[in-house]
């Protein structure tokens, strides 16, 4: 099942290309000018655009790695208060004193003594089970989230929204991890209100995996500028590769 086509859409973005200006000036006062293996500008800039819009009262990242991402979060909602966790803490380079860090997984910590969860965005990007963090945040009371890692079917390793509306299960280097299945998918249909996947910024002919980058295993929405218009976007040419469909999700 192609996602692109399942369920509600939320966000109209047609005024994204004219924000990439304002957004690559920020960028270019980012504390890790190379940030391999985390964040680089496609998804900031998502995340910064939604952030934004939704000026969240509380933001929860899961997945700081070096911490670019924290960083562009106080930068997008400076009035947020914004609760990181990485398993990981040590790797983090950009350290925010504003910012209340744990070492803890999301589904440990006791939210509820900590904030009030209606006006609370929750950031993932910890390659963990996607399907489990909705089931959580269901419980704990979040409703909206963007997934940083929504992998399509052939790829990633980790159980994407987009693996979930598939039925297709997870399987890494060969070894099925979930099996297959039509359960995740109709309870998560029953319980999502909207469902979208963000374009990439720009679209090379080929993945990041070095296969062809078509529609049929990879549907992926238009890309927000086209082949003549990113050559004024040189970075974010370079770093389109790295795009890996984050999505925002909203709970019923
Ligand atoms: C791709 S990196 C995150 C990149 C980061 N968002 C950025 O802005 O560049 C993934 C991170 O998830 C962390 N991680 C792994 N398991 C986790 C968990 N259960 N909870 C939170 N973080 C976890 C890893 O330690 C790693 O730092």
């Amino acid at each position: 099942m192609n996602d692109l086509k399942w369920g509600v859409q939320s966000w109209d973005i047609s005024e994204a290309k004219y924000m990439l200006d304002e957004f690559l000036e920020l960028y270019g006062e980012r504390p890790l000018k190379n940030n391999g293996g985390g964040m680089s500008s496609t998804h900031l800039f998502w995340t910064w655009y939604v952030l934004k819009k939704m000026n969240p009262e509380n933001i929860i990242e899961s997945g700081v790695y070096k911490g670019q991402g924290t960083w562009l979060m106080s930068r997008a909602c400076p009035k947020a208060k914004i609760y990181s966790i990485d398993v990981k803490l040590s790797q983090r380079v950009y350290i925010d004193e504003n910012v209340t860090y744990f070492s803890k997984d999301f589904y440990y910590i006791n939210w509820k003594k900590i904030l009030k969860p209606e006006n609370t965005f929750c950031f993932f990007d910890d390659h963990q089970d996607a399907y489990l963090r909705l089931m959580q945040m269901k419980w704990m009371g979040f409703k909206k989230a963007m997934f940083e890692d929504n992998y399509p079917v052939l790829q990633g390793d980790c159980y994407s929204c987009k693996k979930v509306i598939s039925g297709c299960g997870l399987t890494v280097d060969g070894n099925v991890i979930i099996e297959a299945n039509d359960a995740h998918s109709d309870y998560f249909a029953e319980n999502i209100k909207t469902y979208t996947t963000f374009p990439p910024l720009f679209k090379n002919e080929k993945t990041r995996w070095g296969d062809s980058w078509d529609d049929v295993n990879y549907p992926t929405p238009a890309p927000v500028f086209s082949n003549k218009d990113i050559e004024k976007y040189r970075q974010v040419k370079e770093e389109a590769d790295a795009y890996t469909w984050i999505c925002y999700v909203e709970l019923n």
